[in-house]
């Protein structure tokens, strides 16, 4: 039994069915085509169960955010969704409107539409609670026209929007398999993890790996904390590591002084949990080479981890019961320095461990090297992840396991 229902706890058939997925992906900038279909995958099986089982379904997504360039209609995502489904999905260029309303009362059984990006309505992005939501007029419209609401949009759960909370206050609610099938994967690894755990952090987020390091150590979750990537160079600052100027220059960016001091403060009372690079790689005249840190400052900037690093941190991964790796150990868009990133993964998949990766470039990565499929699991999470790894709750769950305890009933 869930704190929240899934699509096991309601007869569907004949069932108008509100479906809010993330399917934002990334686009090309020329042509505005999706790079990465991967977020559309996963909404698959959620969507095919609902089908089978008779429901009439209406899908609510967004893409990008107004004012920026891949705020774009949903039309390609239809499109997409149509070619892996093997079944046309309709897309209608209205949310609110005759057209939308007209097409929602007369979705045939076992078939499927797909609304008009929700961010074009102002307030969609508001931060409110989900009574304040459930008075705008997309709840208050869409509604009466269905009998349940399931939310499968693990990728936007951190977001306290109008269309992922709003509806959990008047309609009976579920979680979708995606969205099941993250918690649970990431309850396997945060909650109960097999010995011993191991944490891959990189990426360029370093003021929030800080917390995170401090929560996986403080709260006994990670065995040990491997951290790469640009934040991998901010702790080795914070060893006292002199980089030399290009890295020292993209760092005063990323790090606030508190951040400084709080990886300095982590460093010297949890610092036998955590593994810093012993060397990096740097690029000499389009070239990679490594150096050992205690060969540093100069002045190349450092892209990727060393390879005396990556057998380090390989021989940690391959006896380990849980890997969890989120952010790329080094520069993933430029060739010899996807090294550290690539192996890590490798020796990740080639370890008898739960594997769990996530973060957008994470999953990427991932995909580029022909590893995607090799991992237990794959998060579609970015922030949603970040936001989990925080230890802070999920506004989506939290508006899911409400509208459980409020017992709506079935309509
Ligand atoms: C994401 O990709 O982070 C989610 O779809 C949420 O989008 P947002 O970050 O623009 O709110
Ligand atoms: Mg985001």
């Amino acid at each position: 039994m869930t704190e929240f229902n899934t699509l096991d706890d309601f007869d569907f058939r004949g069932k108008t069915v509100l479906l809010r997925v993330d399917i934002n992906c990334p686009l090309n900038k020329d042509t505005l085509d999706i790079t990465d279909d991967n977020r559309i995958q996963q909404i698959l099986p959620t969507l095919k169960e609902l089908m089978h089982k008779g429901a009439k379904v209406a899908i609510l997504a967004h893409q990008g955010r107004p004012g920026d360039w891949d705020f774009i209609p949903l039309d390609r995502h239809a499109k997409d969704l149509s070619k892996l489904l093997g079944k046309e999905v309709k897309y209608l260029d209205d949310l609110l409107g005759k057209t939308a309303l007209d097409a929602i009362r007369s979705i045939p059984s076992w078939e499927v539409i797909m609304l008009k990006n929700v961010r074009e309505l102002p307030y969609e992005q508001d931060k409110k609670t989900m009574e304040e939501h459930a008075k705008m007029d997309l709840v208050t419209t869409l509604s009466p026209l269905f009998d349940i609401y399931v939310n499968d949009a693990f990728g936007a759960s951190h977001r306290s929007q109008c269309s992922l909370v709003g509806f959990q206050a008047v309609l009976p609610s579920a979680a979708g398999r995606l969205m099941e099938k993250e918690l649970k994967a990431l309850g396997q690894v945060f909650s109960n993890p097999a010995r011993p755990s191991v944490f891959i952090l990189g990426g360029a987020k370093f003021g929030e790996s800080v917390k995170v390091v401090e929560r996986l150590i403080g709260k006994k979750i990670a065995d040990w904390v491997i951290i790469v990537g640009v934040t991998g160079n901010a702790f080795l600052k914070a060893r006292g590591v002199k980089l030399g100027a290009p890295s020292e220059e993209l760092l005063a960016k990323e790090m606030t002084p508190e951040d400084l001091e709080a990886a300095k403060k982590l460093l010297l009372e949890k610092g036998e949990k955590i593994l810093l690079p012993c060397d990096v790689a740097v690029e000499v005249d389009c070239r990679r080479r490594d150096l050992l840190v205690g060969d540093l400052p100069q002045n190349h900037p450092v892209l990727d981890i060393g390879r005396a690093s990556i057998e380090k941190f390989s021989r940690v991964i391959a006896g380990a019961g849980t890997v969890f790796m989120s952010g790329p150990a080094g520069m993933i868009e430029k060739e010899p320095f996807t090294l550290g990133t690539k192996d890590l993964m490798l020796a990740a998949t080639h370890s008898k461990a739960f594997t769990v990766i996530g973060g957008g470039h994470t999953a990427s990565a991932a995909e580029k090297f022909g590893l995607f499929h090799k991992f237990s699991y794959v998060s579609t999470g970015g922030g949603a992840l970040e936001t989990y790894l925080l230890g802070k709750p999920l506004p989506v769950v939290e508006a899911l396991k409400a509208a459980k305890n409020r017992k709506c009933p079935p309509k």
